[in-house]
Order: structure tokens, then C-alpha cells, then sequence
């Protein structure tokens, strides 16, 4: 099994760190020469990798090509290239849709759309896809595993949901600043926050029923944790997520 990379930053150093480390029989992996120091770097951790020339040399040495480099430039990339219709062209790219790539990309037969996550450097990145494709599920699958929606506009539903991260963590760290103006040292405030809530995203991955019921177990009645989410729903929050997801969405459908 050998990939591809057009495109070598964030997204494909996480895949192939995914693919590459600790693994007996890792994929001969060709990368494109931008970024020089990520391939740099990716080259000197494992042997399976190497930089080519350019990007047509990456499409000349494998058939699974991933592309991950930023939307905008997509079209440029992907017409000065010279795909055969054996390639399966993967691509991370948020919000260019099929119909482009399949265009841009031809005679490439098989064309499908990604969303890998950053945890795919250690093997836990849910990656949603559309079509469903058998080398894109080898691929993902073995840097965590895929989940593929009915239709390829849901994707930009799963692109939106990964939208609310730094949201997420910056509630987090509302909470550890809090404790802090409360007279708790600053790294006690941190690390007792990291941890509750690194403990709670346990119990999220390993719960399988509805968070309904996981919101429930957290709550006694009339205790403190009903308390806040009461004032948090009165006070909108909750409408204000969905507003901001609406916008999300309205942006990446509108690309
Ligand atoms: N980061 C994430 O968590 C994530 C998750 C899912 C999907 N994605 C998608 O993945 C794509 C890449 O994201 P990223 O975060 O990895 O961005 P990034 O770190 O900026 O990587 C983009 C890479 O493309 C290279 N590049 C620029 N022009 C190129 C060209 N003409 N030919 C080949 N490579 C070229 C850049 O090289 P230079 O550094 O030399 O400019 C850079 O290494 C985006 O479309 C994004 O939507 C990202």
C-alpha cells in the first residue's frame, strides 16, 4: 500500500504520523515539497516517507493521493496535475464540493470528500467521508475509523459540529479563570479543570446510550449541576449555539 500527499501541513503530518508510527509495516508515503520543514521533520521520524520533487512526482508514485492543501487554491493545484484514471483522489479540503474535484481532478475515477481530525497522529480520528470508498476507508480506518452521512451536503453538518472546538475550550478555560479570580493559583485552576473535563470526554467516548441520559447522570435533582444548566438555558445559551451552527453551516454551504 503506498499514499500520496498534495499538500503537507497540519492535516497530513497528523495522518501520517497516524499511519507511520510504531507500525510494523507502515505505507510507502510520497509527499508533496511544500511544506519543506513538516517534510522535513516527517522524513527524518520515519522511513516509510519521502519528499518528491513536486507535486506531479506525488501522483507519478502513488495511487491513493490525499489533498490537503488550503480550499482557495484547489482548482490551481489540481488542474496543473495529471491524474490517471486509476487515482482515488481523497480530499480534506472543507467545502469544495464533488462535482469540482471530480472536474479538476479528471480522469481520476474515484473522488471522495473528508473530514480528518488532528487526533489521526494517534490513531482517533473519526473521519467522515462521502462516498462511502474502500481506499478511503482503509486509509481512515486505520487512523481511527469512518462514519459516513446519506448525503454529501451533511457533510458540512459534520465540518460544522468540528466548528465549535476553541468554543468548547474556552468555556473550559472560563471555568479555570473563574477559579482563579476566586483566589485558586493558576496552574491548580488549570490542571484540576483539564482534568474534569478530560475525565468527562472519557465518559462521552465510552457511553453509548443518548447524552441525554449522560446530561441526566451528571445532575442530581435540585443539586448544583441542575442549577447551572438551568441558568445556562435561561439564560440563551443553548439557542445561541445553534444560532452560531446556523451561521456556520450557511457559510460552508455558500463556499
Ligand atoms: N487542520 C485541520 O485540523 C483540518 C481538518 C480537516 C480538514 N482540513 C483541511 O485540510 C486542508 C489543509 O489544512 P491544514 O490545516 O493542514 O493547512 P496547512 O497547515 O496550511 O497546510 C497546507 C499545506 O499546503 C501547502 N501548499 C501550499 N501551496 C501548495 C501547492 N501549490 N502545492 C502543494 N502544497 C501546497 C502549504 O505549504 P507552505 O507551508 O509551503 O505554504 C502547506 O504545507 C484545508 O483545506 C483544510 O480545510 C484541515
Amino acid at each position: 500500500m503506498n499514499y500520496g500527499f498534495v499538500g503537507t501541513g497540519e492535516i497530513a503530518a497528523a495522518i501520517v504520523e497516524g499511519l507511520s508510527k510504531d507500525v510494523d509495516d507502515a505505507p510507502s508515503i510520497f509527499l508533496s515539497p511544500r511544506s519543506r520543514s513538516v517534510g522535513q521533520e516527517l522524513t527524518e521520524r520515519f522511513p516509510n516517507v519521502q519528499v518528491c520533487a513536486g507535486n506531479q512526482d506525488v501522483l507519478d508514485n502513488a495511487t491513493t493521493i490525499v489533498l490537503a492543501v488550503r480550499p482557495p487554491i484547489a482548482q490551481e493545484v489540481l488542474t496543473d496535475l495529471t491524474f490517471r484514471p486509476d487515482h482515488v483522489l481523497i480530499s480534506a479540503l472543507a467545502g469544495v464540493r464533488l462535482t469540482q474535484l471530480r472536474e479538476w481532478a479528471a480522469p481520476a475515477a474515484e473522488v471522495v470528500r473528508t473530514i480528518p481530525l488532528p487526533p489521526a497522529a494517534r490513531r482517533q480520528s473519526l473521519t467522515a467521508m462521502y462516498p462511502d470508498n474502500t481506499a478511503a476507508r482503509t486509509l481512515f480506518d486505520s487512523v481511527g475509523g469512518t462514519v459516513v452521512p446519506n448525503e454529501e451536503k451533511d457533510l458540512e453538518v459534520f465540518s460544522a459540529a468540528t466548528s465549535t472546538f476553541a468554543a468548547h475550550l474556552d468555556y473550559v478555560s472560563t471555568i479555570a479563570a473563574w477559579m482563579t479570580d476566586q483566589g485558586v493559583e493558576d496552574t491548580t485552576a488549570t490542571a484540576y479543570t483539564a482534568h474534569i473535563f478530560g475525565q468527562l470526554g472519557q465518559a462521552l467516548l465510552q457511553h453509548d446510550g443518548s447524552l441525554e441520559t449522560l446530561t441526566g447522570k451528571h445532575m442530581t435533582p435540585g443539586g448544583i449541576n441542575e442549577q447551572l444548566l438551568t441558568d445556562l438555558r435561561t439564560g440563551g445559551v443553548p439557542d445561541t449555539v445553534r444560532h452560531a451552527l446556523d451561521g456556520i453551516l450557511t457559510r460552508l454551504r455558500d463556499q
